[in-house]
């Protein structure tokens, strides 16, 4: 038996900005993990989550395909990361076997909700580890962005893939985003493997390092969010000229700048002046949208968050899930912890996680 994990990941600032190759993404990962366990066994391998009720769907190998026993299935993802990373284990010389996966999730809750922690992400970064230690591959953080990204291109057309970086690098990361078209033109007729040694136009993953006095706090507001409806949501407003997007962009490449040069300095007061000015930023690109970005829940956990000192804004699409708050070490936080969980918001205790810090 073998298993697997990638954390969970939030972004600190940079969302929809990213989304356009060339543009940057500041994330964080945390130690709320998905984990992967694979079992080596023969005839029909199978697939179950305990997201699922670890219903499994059974599946055999016709060819280098996976041929499963049901039309529908929750797995897109477990599907296309098992199919590149297979790919580049054959070119590498490995034969394939049969399996069965089970994945377990903390990025959900109990009822099955998303706490919108990057779970497609994660499962996706976490079932290309374990086959990679199942076909013996060693994958240097790079290696295993790109073939989690390669397996999310086909299924996520609009992701910035900031997600993934996040999972596979662990800590907090600058993510710059890469050309999806052309990673979509170049990957047809090359292999795996080819397409991954080439340099990716753009991408750029950097590890940060935080300031020692830097606190980040996570509120969740119980309201889950869909991050592909938002993303079109906001692709539809800028195709019809509806939110000035330009000077969005704008705005946004000049935060990121601020922020990451803010990171190399160690400056928390001057992150926290960043995480304002992005928050305002996304308040202009939702303005007049019928779906808000930021929700009333996520106003008050923001506003709650500044009055104790704090500064605070959505993390990701926004529309529910999870907000985020950057405090100075400096700060008692149970009376923002007594008035979130007043205001209907639950305080998330969670860590930042990083590997090369915790093996
Ligand atoms: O909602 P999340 O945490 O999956 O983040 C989405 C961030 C976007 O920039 C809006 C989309 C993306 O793929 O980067």
């Amino acid at each position: 038996m073998i298993e697997e994990k990638a954390p969970g990941k939030l972004y600190i600032a940079g969302e929809y900005a990213v989304i356009e190759p060339g543009n940057s993404a500041i994330l964080v990962a945390v130690d709320r993990f998905l984990r992967v366990r694979l079992e080596p066994t023969e005839g029909l391998g199978s697939l179950a989550s305990s997201q699922y009720g670890r219903l499994p769907v059974r599946w055999r190998r016709s060819g280098d395909a996976l041929v499963l026993d049901r039309e529908e299935n929750p797995f897109d993802y477990v599907l296309s990361a098992i199919s590149v990373t297979e790919k580049y284990a054959r070119e590498h010389g490995r034969s394939l076997g049969i399996y069965h996966l089970t994945i377990d999730s903390q990025l959900d809750d109990f009822s099955g909700r998303k706490y919108g922690l990057g779970s497609s992400g994660a499962v996706t970064v976490a079932t290309i580890k374990v086959l990679a230690r199942f076909y013996d591959l060693t994958l240097s953080p790079l290696t295993l962005f790109k073939l989690a990204a390669l397996a999310q291109i086909d299924i996520q057309p609009n992701g910035s893939c900031g997600d993934l970086a996040a999972s596979a690098y662990g800590g907090w990361i600058a993510y710059t985003a890469f050309d999806r078209d052309w990673a979509r033109r170049e990957r047809a007729g090359r292999s795996v493997s080819a397409m991954v040694e080439l340099d990716w136009p753009h991408l750029e993953v950097r590890p940060l390092r935080a300031p020692f006095d830097l606190r980040l706090i996570i509120g969740w507001t119980g309201a889950p969010a869909s991050t592909p409806a938002l993303v079109a949501m906001v692709q539809a407003r800028k195709q019809r000229r509806e939110t000035h997007y330009e000077e969005f962009l704008a705005g946004a490449k000049a935060c990121l700048a601020s922020m990451i040069d803010a990171f190399d300095t160690g400056s928390t007061a001057r992150i926290q002046q960043q995480v304002r000015i992005y928050r305002k930023l996304l308040h202009a690109l939702g303005q007049g949208a019928e779906t808000g970005i930021e929700t009333p829940a996520l106003d008050l956990l923001c506003a709650e968050a500044e009055r104790f000192g704090g500064a605070a804004k959505t993390s990701g699409a926004g529309g529910g899930d999870c907000g985020i708050a950057l405090f100075d070490d400096s700060i008692d936080l149970t009376p923002l912890f007594e008035a979130w969980t007043r205001g209907g918001i639950l305080p998330l205790t969670l860590q930042v996680f990083d590997e090369t810090r915790h093996p």
